[in-house]
C-alpha cells in the first residue's frame, strides 16, 4: 500500500470518494462491454479471415481486467467538457487497445521478461511470443480503426494524430526504446527519468485526457487545461507504478513486483528514495489538480482523481 506522509490535498468539498468511485465503476462497465463488441471473437470458420488463436491472444489480454484508467480519464473528460460519453467510447477502447498492447510487448523476454499480467500468465505465456507479438500488432492496428469508423469525421483525425503522437516514437514506443537502453547504466539523471517516464507512460495518458476534450468539442483553452493536467497525472502515475514495484503487493497489482532493480531500471525510488518519490507525485497531482481551474465545478471528478491516484495499491 502507497500512503503518503503529507496530508491529502482536499479534491472537490462537493465530491466524495463514493461519488468518484461510482463514476469510475458506471465508466469502467460502459468501456468492458463495448471492448467486447470492438474485438473479434474467434470463428469456428478455418477459411476466416481472423486466425482463432490471434483473435483469443487479443481477448485474452484486452479483457482481463485491469483498471482502465485511460478510458476512464477520457470519459471523465468527455464529461466534464459538456460532452456525452457514448461520443468518447470509441476514442476511449482505442485508448485501452494501445494500453494493452503496450502491455503485452513490455511483458515479452526482449523487454521486461514478466510472466504474470492482470492476476494471468502474460500473452506469450499463455500462447507463445510470436502470438504475443502480433496479439499486440493486432490491438495497436484495431485500434485506429475503431477512431476512424466510429468518431465524428471532424474529430476522428485530430484524435488519430493525438493518438499516433502518444503511442508512437516520439511518445510510448520511444519512451519504451529509452527505458531499455537505460537499464544497468549508472549515470541517470532525474531530468534523464523524467523524460523516459513522460514519454513511456504520460504520453498515452495525456492524450486520453486530450481525446476526452476532442469529441466533446471543448474550446482551445479547455483542452490546453486538460493538458496540463494529463501531463502531470501522466507522469504521477509512472512514479507510483516504480512506487508499487518496491511496497507493493503482487497479489493485489496482479503482476510481479520488486523486479524493477533486478533489472537495472531507471526508477523514481531508486534515485528520489520513497520518501521524495511520494513528495513529487504529490507535487504533480497537485499541478494537476490547479490545472483544472478553468472547468470549475465541471473538473471536480478529474481533481478528485489525480488525488486518489497517490494511494492506489493496483
Ligand atoms: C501499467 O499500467 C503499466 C504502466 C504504464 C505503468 P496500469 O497500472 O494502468 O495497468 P492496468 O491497465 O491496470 O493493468
Ligand atoms: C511500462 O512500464 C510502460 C509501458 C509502456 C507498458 P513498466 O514496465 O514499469 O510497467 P509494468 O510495471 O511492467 O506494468
Ligand atoms: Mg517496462
Ligand atoms: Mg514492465
Ligand atoms: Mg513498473
Amino acid at each position: 500500500m502507497t500512503t503518503l506522509t503529507t496530508p491529502p490535498i482536499a479534491p472537490h468539498p462537493s465530491l466524495t470518494s463514493t461519488e468518484l468511485a461510482e463514476f469510475v465503476q458506471g465508466a469502467r462497465r460502459r468501456v468492458e462491454l463495448a471492448l467486447g463488441r470492438f474485438v473479434p471473437e474467434p470463428s469456428d470458420d478455418p477459411s476466416a479471415d481472423l486466425p482463432a488463436q490471434l483473435s483469443e491472444a487479443m481477448r485474452y489480454s484486452l479483457l482481463s481486467g485491469g483498471k482502465r484508467l485511460r478510458p476512464v480519464l477520457a470519459l471523465m473528460a468527455a464529461e466534464a467538457c459538456g460532452g456525452s460519453l457514448e461520443d468518447a467510447l470509441p476514442a476511449a477502447c482505442a485508448l485501452e487497445m494501445i494500453h494493452t498492447y503496450s502491455l503485452v510487448h513490455d511483458d515479452l523476454p526482449a523487454m521486461d521478461d514478466d510472466d504474470l499480467r492482470r492476476g494471468r500468465p502474460t500473452c506469450h505465456k499463455a500462447f507463445d511470443e510470436a502470438t504475443a507479438v502480433l496479439a499486440g500488432d493486432g490491438l495497436l492496428t484495431l485500434a485506429f480503426e475503431i477512431v476512424a469508423k466510429h468518431t465524428r469525421p471532424e474529430v476522428a483525425a485530430r484524435c488519430v494524430v493525438a493518438l499516433a503522437e502518444a503511442a508512437g516514437p516520439s511518445g510510448m514506443v520511444g519512451g519504451q526504446m529509452s527505458d531499455l537502453q537505460a537499464e544497468g547504466r549508472t549515470d541517470a539523471t532525474v531530468e534523464a527519468l523524467e523524460s523516459i517516464h513522460r514519454r513511456k507512460t504520460g504520453a498515452l495518458l495525456r492524450a486520453a485526457l486530450r481525446v476526452g476534450g476532442l469529441t466533446a468539442g471543448a474550446s482551445g483553452d479547455i483542452l490546453q487545461a486538460l493538458d496540463t493536467y494529463g501531463h502531470a497525472v501522466g507522469l504521477a502515475f509512472q512514479i507510483v507504478d516504480d512506487l508499487l514495484d518496491v511496497e507493493g503487493d503482487e497479489a493485489k497489482l496482479g503482476k510481479r513486483a520488486r523486479k524493477d532493480s533486478d533489472l537495472g531500471k531507471w526508477t523514481y525510488p531508486g534515485l528520489l528514495g520513497i520518501e521524495g518519490s511520494k513528495a513529487r507525485a504529490r507535487q504533480l497531482a497537485d499541478e494537476a489538480v490547479s490545472a483544472l481551474e478553468p472547468l470549475g465545478d465541471r473538473g471536480a471528478r478529474l481533481r478528485a482523481l489525480a488525488v486518489d491516484l497517490l494511494e492506489r495499491d493496483r
